[in-house]
Parts: structure tokens; C-alpha cells; sequence
């Protein structure tokens, strides 16, 4: 018996205020987070245009499960878990790639049709009246328990049997909508690789950075700080166009009053935003040619509307988070208690002008790459908590700005930028979900 095989032992590392430290050291928490977390929760795999043609294949994680997305002869998306069933050999390396009409085993050449069905087995007749077929391993490459493609955005279960995509993400999906609504053809296409890289931290603090508006001001002034004061050195005039690049930085030193205003919401299942009034993306200049070209699509009004929702960060529980107003997704692959894998991508809107996604990549180069000079700050704070909860004596990380009584993660909420309750409502989902099937076990 480990010290987390129970559903108590966990639930009791979240209190309403504070999370006890083991959530983000311990190897054995990390891993019932793999079995039960990552198996229960809907989790981001990749975009469709990552996978365009049939027979496109791109390999990711989900958790530390590996698995494939395929465009299957049909034209629709599958998600294989990438496994031989015979022994195990994993049957993709690449990261993409294009498989033609089947993947081939590379060991002993067993075949699979794009959907894992088993396609042949070279001399097929040794397994004539044994049992094969009545086999796990005889059915083919298994498939993940569900796959939804929503506007382009595949996201799977691992667990055959759960809640529904509907239900977990419910409103939430505003966010979602909104980033591919800013397409005049209402299309995103991936561009380019992700910028990646290693965090020596637990997966939970990248995610609960993104609602943390306390930080910039304070962690980001050696690099935004630095830049807004060099800029203004330079003396031009008030009205002077600023370059993008500034645009981009100097809203990170926005004062505490600006944060506050902005606003956060929550919805159940740990997902949640900031920016509901106002965010670091609403003073962006226009590009010349693209409100039009909404407007062409959608009508004035609704251009409108749509280009109004500046939200900042959506956190999707568990470990996506994505940027509507700049076409930007962060996933955390969490690889061990104290290592994750950060992938951030940007899309093109389809039939905006490419200025945009200049931008997009400007700020992606600029935030998040492992060049940047804005997301080591963020590393190196994360790395710094990593080491400092190995001290003994305090046990406890505090959650608690702005708490209020009796608050209830099963309702939407709108409450000031400067809460942590987005924090409390992902730790309320994370003991929802690491619980859920055990307690389904132990029913059994
Ligand atoms: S391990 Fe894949 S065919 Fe044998
Ligand atoms: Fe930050």
C-alpha cells in the first residue's frame, strides 16, 4: 500500500485555502494523477491541421501516456495509443509524419488500418485456432476511450467510460469559440512546430501561473520593466506609433489597479479566465484590412462583439491554456512530479491578413520561447518553489486572496483579477477527478 492509493489520502492534500506540498514533489501523487486525473478529464491532443491529409500522423502525450493522432481513410481524426499490441513496440517516433494507408509495425511487421483496426500478420497461419482473434492484442492498436474534434481542436478521454465532453467543458468552450470566430472563414491551421521546452517543475504551477496577476509587475520588471524604461529613454512623442514589440511588453507592467479591474471567471471542472473586462491584448493596434474582412463574414455587429472579448489567459483544466486574442495554445506535458514539457503553439486565422500572425509569432518568440525574455522569469520562479517546498517545517502552499465562505466550483463566477480562485477551482476539479473512478471502484 502506497500512501495515495485511497481516494481520502488525496482529497485530503486540498483544503479550501491552502494545498499541501506533496501535490507538486510527490512521485507517487504524480503518478495517481496519470492513472486517475489524465484517464478521467478531457485532454488536449492536438489541432486538425496538424494532421491535413489522410495519413497524416502527429505523436504527443497524453499525460505520460503516448499516443497518435491520425487522419484515418475516412477523413475523420482517431486517437491511437501508440503501442504494439503484440509486445509493445512503440509504433511511431517521429513526431509526424504520413503512415499512407496503414502503420506497419517495425519489429515484426504486424499491420494496422488508421483506425488500429489489425490489418495482417506475416505468416498468419501459426496463430490458425489459437485464440487471436478473442484477444486484446489480437483486435489491433487500441484507440483512446473518446475523441472529440471541436472546430478543429482534438481533445480525448483516456477512460472508455466518463463525462461527457458537453459536460466537462460547458461554457468554457466561449474561448475556444471566440479564438476561431476571429477567422473570417471561421478556421485556424497550425503554424509551424511548437516552441518547446523543459521546466524542472510540476506541471500545476505553469497552469496556475496563468491565472496569477499578481506576478507580472513583480517577476517580469527585470525584462518588461527594462524594456519600458529603455523606451522611454528614447523620448518620443506621446502619439507616436509604438512598435509591436512594446505593444507586446509593456502591458506586463501594468499596475495591480489594472489586474484588479480585469476580472476573472470560473466555470466548473477547473476551467476558468482572466481578462473579463479588459487584458494585456485590448490595445493592440488594428491591422489594416481585417475588421473588414470580419465584417464581410460576419456582419458588423458580431465583428464587433467578437473582436470585444479581449480575454487574457483560458486555463482548460487540466493542462492547456489558450490565448484567443493573439491565436496562442500552451500545453504542460507533465513527464514527473518535478518535470514538464512546455509546448506553445500559434495559428493562423484563415483569411486575415498575415500581419496577424506575424504578430502572433512575434509574441510567442517574445513570451514564450526558450529564448524569450519574459517566460524564464516565470521559470525561474517555478524551479525557485520547487526547491524551497523540499523545506521542512512548513508543509502548505497558500491559496487563499480573496476566498470567500462556502464557495461553490459548481457555478460560474465573475470575481476581481486579483482572486485565486481560479487556483481553488482547479484544485476543487483535481480532487473531483482523481477521486472520481476510485470511489466508482470501490462501489464495484
Ligand atoms: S512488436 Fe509489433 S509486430 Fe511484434
Ligand atoms: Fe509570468
Amino acid at each position: 500500500m502506497g500512501r495515495y492509493d485511497s481516494p481520502a489520502a488525496l482529497a485530503a492534500l486540498v483544503q479550501p485555502h491552502q494545498v499541501h506540498r506533496d501535490i507538486y514533489t510527490d512521485q507517487e501523487v504524480f503518478q495517481q494523477e496519470m492513472k486517475h486525473l489524465f484517464a478521467n478529464a478531457w485532454v488536449f491532443v492536438g489541432h486538425e491541421s496538424q494532421t491535413p491529409n489522410k495519413g497524416d500522423y502527429f505523436s504527443t502525450h497524453i499525460g505520460t501516456q503516448p499516443v497518435i493522432q491520425v487522419r484515418h481513410s475516412t477523413g475523420d481524426i482517431h486517437v491511437l495509443l501508440n503501442r504494439c499490441p503484440h509486445k509493445g513496440t512503440k509504433i511511431v517516433i517521429d513526431r509526424q509524419g504520413n503512415t499512407g494507408k496503414f502503420f506497419r509495425c517495425p519489429y515484426h511487421a504486424w499491420s494496422f488500418k488508421t483506425d488500429g483496426c489489425l490489418l495482417a500478420i506475416p505468416l498468419k497461419k501459426g496463430y490458425q485456432n489459437t485464440g487471436l482473434e478473442e484477444t486484446d492484442s489480437g483486435k489491433g492498436m487500441r484507440s483512446v476511450g473518446d475523441v472529440k474534434n471541436y472546430r478543429g481542436f482534438i481533445f480525448a478521454r483516456l477512460a472508455d467510460e466518463g463525462m461527457s465532453f458537453e459536460e466537462f467543458f460547458g461554457k468554457s468552450l466561449s474561448s475556444l469559440d471566440n479564438m476561431v470566430d476571429r477567422s473570417p472563414a471561421g478556421r485556424l491551421e497550425v503554424v509551424g512546430p511548437p516552441l518547446r521546452y523543459m521546466h524542472h517543475c510540476n506541471w500545476k504551477m505553469l497552469v496556475e501561473n496563468q491565472t496569477d496577476t499578481c506576478h507580472p509587475m513583480v517577476a517580469h520588471e527585470s525584462s518588461a520593466g527594462t524594456a519600458v524604461k529603455l523606451y522611454e529613454e528614447l523620448g518620443l512623442p506621446e502619439d507616436a506609433p509604438k512598435p509591436p514589440a512594446m505593444e507586446i511588453i509593456a502591458p506586463f507592467m501594468s499596475p495591480y489597479e489594472f489586474f484588479e479591474g480585469m476580472g476573472i471567471r470560473t466555470w466548473p471542472n477547473g476551467h476558468g479566465h482572466t481578462g473579463v473586462n479588459h487584458s494585456i491584448h485590448s490595445d493592440y493596434a488594428a491591422i489594416p484590412g481585417y475588421f473588414e474582412a470580419l465584417c464581410e463574414s460576419y456582419g458588423e455587429e458580431k465583428a464587433k462583439a467578437i473582436l470585444d472579448e479581449n480575454r487574457h489567459n483560458t486555463v482548460y483544466f487540466p493542462n492547456i491554456m489558450i490565448k484567443g486574442p493573439i491565436q496562442q495554445l500552451r500545453v504542460f506535458i507533465p513527464i514527473a512530479a518535478d518535470r514538464t514539457v512546455v509546448e506553445s503553439y500559434i495559428y493562423r486565422l484563415v483569411d486575415a491578413p498575415d500581419e496577424l500572425t506575424a504578430r502572433t509569432a512575434m509574441y510567442n518568440r517574445m513570451i514564450n520561447a526558450p529564448t524569450s525574455i519574459v517566460g524564464h522569469d516565470d521559470l525561474e520562479m517555478y524551479e525557485r518553489a520547487q526547491e524551497g517546498l523540499m523545506v521542512d517545517g512548513l508543509e502548505w502552499v497558500n491559496i487563499q486572496r480573496l476566498i470567500e465562505e462556502d464557495e461553490d466550483f459548481e457555478v460560474e463566477a465573475v470575481e476581481n483579477g486579483t482572486t485565486e480562485r481560479q487556483m481553488r477551482n482547479q484544485f476543487h476539479a483535481w480532487v473531483k477527478f482523481m477521486t472520481m473512478c476510485q470511489k466508482t471502484e470501490a462501489a464495484e
